[in-house]
């Protein structure tokens, strides 16, 4: 019969150790919801001794998102009783909270971190569970570094804080040192044992991707046993992350031959989880990761458009609905094939041509493709109508839609502490407009001045900016989420000028919304240059 496998998330603790990514109490809390929605079955919301500030974002996580659920909050404190009292006063408030502390158990961290013997430190983490276990029933015990320990003693260490009433048990590879054939054999060896102890004990575990194994790891942990898992969204966390929920969730819902497990994760709430981890904690998502990232569904070859449309499991293995995306995306570049153009073209109402025509827009289609990374699908009503009024052939398709899609021609931006403000002259078919306006910052001003033109009030929802190269010639790439009408837009645009960039992003978003509009079918709200 096949097992539930636990998903503890530590978005919020090990995730919120990189760099730059500290949250306020607020966006704990929502990210908190987030993943409750989710459908983990652990949160661990922080490190509540390490300042007042994480104390009370923890406390907070409990209150508001524990109290009226089963889903269970922890947070992380060293085997020290200072530490334990802060978790236990922070988590305290939900509905099934829990103590997580964590004590080394290889040599390194046994001799060099602590100078102590082991059986000194085997005594502290007893001492330890036998403490936690008079606030709260539940308790985990981390052996920290346990990839790196002697077995027999990591086993010494877990029988004695069973003994003590440990609840769950979690063997963490520390530093992304574990192999997943070895530590496969390591979990299924102390499976055997710990389930002889006490089988209503987890044993889970935590591994990291310093050598970017962590996914497969855990993947080989749960083939061998293991009960319960420790990732992160988006991978994120200490150096080069944790194993990423997304990952491990997928490649058991689509490996079920293999893992014949499940978890109760709701996986159409992986990507609004993942955008909003990413922008909270500003931290871009690497393009090409896997399920979150922003090409794990678009599909660019002409080869493999032509296969995707006439099957698509010639070449998808996850379907982008299953993760909470619209659908995939086939990137019209020029390496697109015909198929893949047609397709896009009858989305838009253009699906009657005699075959000399299509050859000849195909042909218009290619040498705009040549000159611009990506075509979108504005750029297909302007192909199509400029070739039938070059070739003066009547349109059998459509009435002329592409005289209404914006262009900017030019902008000018002062960005100082009074009056941020910015002017703009966009071009729509043949008429040029301009527009002036101040705002909170440049980009308000200028995202207003663009809106007075297009009279299409958007909601921003997300603004992003990165470096795509480096230098002083380097591009910066902009990419919004816009909202109208209840649905979101995604745009992005590149440029040298990144305030041009933010321009062009925001103009390839209303370009989208109106293709929207007038498109006879639903297209992809996404849209690239
Ligand atoms: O990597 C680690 O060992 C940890 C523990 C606290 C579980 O993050
Ligand atoms: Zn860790």
């Amino acid at each position: 019969m096949s097992r539930k496998i636990w998903v503890f998330d530590t978005t919020l603790r090990d995730g919120e150790q990189v760099p730059g990514a500290k949250l306020n109490l607020y966006e704990k809390v929502e990210i908190a919801q987030q993943l409750k929605k989710l459908g983990v079955d652990i949160i661990e919301a922080g490190f509540p001794a390490s300042s007042q500030g994480d104390f009370d974002a923890v406390k907070a996580v409990a209150q508001k998102v524990g109290h009226n659920s089963n889903m269970m909050i922890t947070a992380l404190a060293r085997a020290v009783k200072d530490d334990i009292d802060s978790v236990y006063n922070a988590v305290k408030y939900a509905n099934n909270p829990m103590i997580h502390m964590v004590l080394g158990t290889s040599d390194i961290h046994v001799e060099k971190k602590f100078s102590k013997s082991k059986d000194q430190i085997l005594q502290i983490g007893v001492d330890a569970v036998k403490y936690a276990k008079t606030l709260l029933p539940q308790v985990q015990y981390s052996t920290e570094d346990a990839s790196r320990s002697d077995f027999e003693y990591l086993w010494k260490t877990i029988e004695a804080v069973m003994k003590a009433g440990a609840t769950m048990i979690n063997v963490p590879d520390t530093v992304g040192y574990a192999e997943p054939e070895q530590w496969g054999e390591m979990i299924a060896k102390l499976n055997d044992r710990m389930k002889n102890l006490d089988d209503s004990v987890l044993l889970s575990v935590h591994c990291h991707n310093d050598l970017g194994m962590a996914t497969a790891n855990t993947l080989a942990a749960i083939k061998n046993g293991a009960d319960k898992v420790e990732v992160t969204m988006n991978g994120i966390g200490e150096r080069a992350g944790n194993a990423a929920l997304e990952e491990v969730v997928m490649a058991i819902k689509t490996r079920g031959d293999v893992y014949d497990v499940f978890t109760d994760i709701n996986t159409k709430e992986i990507m609004n989880t993942s955008r909003l981890v990413s922008s909270f904690m500003g931290l871009d998502v690497q393009v090409n990761k896997a399920i979150t990232g922003d090409n794990a569904f678009a599909h660019s070859s002409g080869i493999h458009q032509d296969g995707l449309l006439k099957s698509r499991d010639a070449y998808e293995i996850v379907h982008p609905e299953d993760v909470g995306l619209d659908d995939m995306e086939l990137v019209l570049t020029a390496r697109s094939g015909r198929h893949a153009v047609k397709n896009a073209l009858s989305k838009l109402g253009f699906d009657d041509f005699a075959e000399e025509e299509f050859e000849g827009i195909f042909e218009n289609f290619l040498k705009l493709a040549d000159s611009k990374k990506e075509v979108y699908n504005h750029d297909l009503y302007v192909i199509v109508e400029n070739y039938y009024e070059k070739t003066e052939k009547n349109n059998p398709n459509k009435e002329s839609y592409s005289d209404q899609f914006y262009d900017i021609e030019d902008l000018q931006i002062i960005s100082n502490a009074a009056f941020p403000s910015a002017s703009v002259k966009i071009r729509r078919g043949e008429d040029v407009f301009k527009s002036s306006a101040v705002g909170s910052g440049p980009i308000d001003a200028l995202y207003s001045a663009i809106a007075d033109v297009t009279g299409i009030k958007v909601k921003l929802v997300e603004y992003n900016i990165s470096s795509v190269s480096r230098g002083q010639e380097a591009l910066g790439k902009v990419k919004i989420i816009i909202e109208y009408g209840g649905e979101n837009y995604i745009a992005k645009a590149a440029d040298t000028d990144i305030l041009k960039a933010s321009a062009m992003a925001y103009i390839n978003a209303v370009n989208s919304v109106i293709v929207a509009k007038i498109a006879p079918q639903p297209v992809t709200t996404t849209a690239t240059v």
